[in-house]
């Protein structure tokens, strides 16, 4: 099949989330299954030209009025046959900021500057004379990619190419004033009819979710949940209208990067058979973070973007985050690494230098991040609601029992503690608020120094786990089948 993905993230080109490991993992993995792949997204600022091909020529875009200029790069996923395309067009991507900047956290041009990805997509296909079977756009920055076959006239060859749309997060829609509506270039006759109209605006991800042929999510529970009001962000109504074509597949992980037996960024490798070695990182991180170097205390590790997703409030609120009492009523330790709300990052560095056992790195730092899976006991990830999540799947994988809350992905992947049994994979708890989260976390510290056996049969059987994306890789082949099918019948 030839398949094309439209995303506004690519690893390891940019990326700010899982987004882009998704992205790139799962176009290897189809590569691999005789695929064929190609990726368009945007050459942002931070993505150096020096290190891509240029096609010949200018490309011009055809944008709601205009024309646009475009230049296009081209790269490859490292390790395999996809190949990336580069929109490069100065004036929509030509600053340091991927969605905004910090005066700025959405740009005011995000639908113009989507837009154009999302057209330019069609154009390169022209250009490159190769058409795919299916169109594979990822959040709302890709749903135009979705869209446009439906609502506008294409050439023909794109008759047959069927669409799947995927939300990686219900969170993010692109709503929009009305006024940018003519960049998607349909015409107002549909603004209805493709989904875009939202209370008297525009919703990029609603018209994704009402026009692709099929509609997926990353993990069944998440597929599930967004079909509720508590978890559906004001779209759990056209979610149930589409329920027949709603699909949860849960994400794989990378395991080239994330091996503990060849991971390249910790000092002592290990595999369940030699464990022990993972007291060496846990020493590391200690001393990394600048914390008590000691093999008699639980480490704690997060990493995290700080946002209200992930329960940031819960953990760190001021007086009311739950971590502050936790350092203080337990033999614990903290190593966080994360960056986002400016509240949250303040909070941290006030802990950090306050608290002798929580230590926090404000910045992003994937060789802290493989640091700090490897060498930690436990992994505290109560997120508010998650629709896959990587972190708890690495966490398991590396021996370091996650601490969770019961939703979406994370309620997919980790088994509750048996403290009768000693069987589990991790610590669950089933609503979120400080309190739960304390004392899930006191539960989980209790058994580490209590529970010695239990501890170890779980890291042990959370290691054995398999999340392999062949088989993810095999339910999107179904998903593009059934999309073909659909769009076709
Ligand atoms: P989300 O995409 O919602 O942020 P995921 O769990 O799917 O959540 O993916 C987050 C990814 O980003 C993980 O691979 C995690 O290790 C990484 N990450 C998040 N924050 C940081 C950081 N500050 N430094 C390094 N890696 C980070
Ligand atoms: C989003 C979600 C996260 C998911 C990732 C990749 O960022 O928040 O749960 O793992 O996308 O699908």
């Amino acid at each position: 099949m030839k398949i094309l993905m439209v995303a506004s993230e690519v690893a390891p080109f940019v990326r700010t989330g899982g987004l882009a490991d998704v992205v790139t993992a799962l176009s290897k993995v189809l590569d691999k299954q005789g695929h064929e792949v190609k990726i368009v997204l945007p050459r942002y600022y931070v993505i150096n030209r020096e290190q891509l091909e240029l096609l010949e020529g200018p490309m011009g875009v055809p944008l709601g009025f205009q024309e646009v200029w475009t230049a296009v790069y081209k790269s490859r996923i490292p390790e395999s046959n996809v190949s990336v395309y580069f929109i490069d067009h100065e004036q929509s991507y030509g600053r340091e900021g991927i969605y905004g900047s910090s005066t700025e956290p959405d740009y005011a041009d995000n639908p113009l500057r989507y837009s154009l990805l999302c057209h330019s997509a069609f154009q390169l296909c022209r250009k490159l004379d190769w058409f795919p079977d299916v169109i594979h756009a990822h959040d709302w920055q890709g749903a135009l990619a979705a869209i446009l076959p439906k609502y506008t006239r294409q050439d023909s060859k794109f008759n047959k190419t069927a669409t799947v749309f995927t939300v990686h997060n219900m969170g993010y829609q692109g709503v929009y004033g009305k006024h940018c509506f003519p960049h998607t270039g349909i015409s107002w006759e549909y603004f209805y009819a493709a989904g875009f109209e939202d209370w008297d605006r525009m919703n990029f991800l609603k018209a994704g979710l009402v026009s692709a042929d099929v509609v997926t999510t990353v993990s069944p529970t998440y597929a599930k949940e967004i079909q509720t009001p508590e978890y559906g962000f004001r779209m759990d109504g056209v979610l149930r209208f589409r329920s027949d074509t709603v699909r949860g597949i849960l994400n794989g992980i990378d395991k080239d990067s994330w091996n503990p037996a060849k991971d390249k960024f910790i000092p002592a490798k290990y595999s369940v058979k030699t464990l022990e070695k993972k007291a060496e990182n846990k020493k590391a991180l200690q001393e990394a973070m600048g914390l008590p170097v000691t093999d008699k205390v639980p480490l704690i590790g997060i990493i995290s973007r700080l946002t209200d997703q992930k329960g940031v409030a819960e953990l760190f609120g001021p007086s009311y985050g739950c971590v502050p009492r936790i350092c203080n009523d337990m033999k614990v330790q903290f190593a966080v690494l994360g960056q986002g709300e400016r509240w949250c990052e303040n909070e941290l560095r006030v802990l950090s230098s306050n608290l002798p056992n929580l230590k926090a790195s404000i910045k992003y730092d994937e060789k802290l991040s493989h640091l700090i899976e490897a060498g930690s006991d436990f992994y505290l990830m109560p997120s508010r609601y998650e629709p896959c999540g990587l972190n708890q799947m690495y966490s398991l994988l590396y021996g370091t029992l996650p601490i969770v809350h019961k939703t979406g992905g994370l309620n997919d992947t980790v088994e509750n503690y048996n403290e009768e049994t000693g069987e589990g994979t991790g610590f669950v708890l089933d609503m979120l608020s400080p309190q739960s989260v304390y004392d899930t976390v006191g539960w989980a510290v209790f058994a580490w120094y209590n529970k010695k056996d239990h501890i170890r049969k779980m890291q042990e059987r959370g290691m054995k786990k398999d999340f392999s994306w062949e088989r993810a890789g095999k339910e999107y082949e179904k998903v593009y089948e059934q999309a073909l099918k659909i769009h076709n019948k």
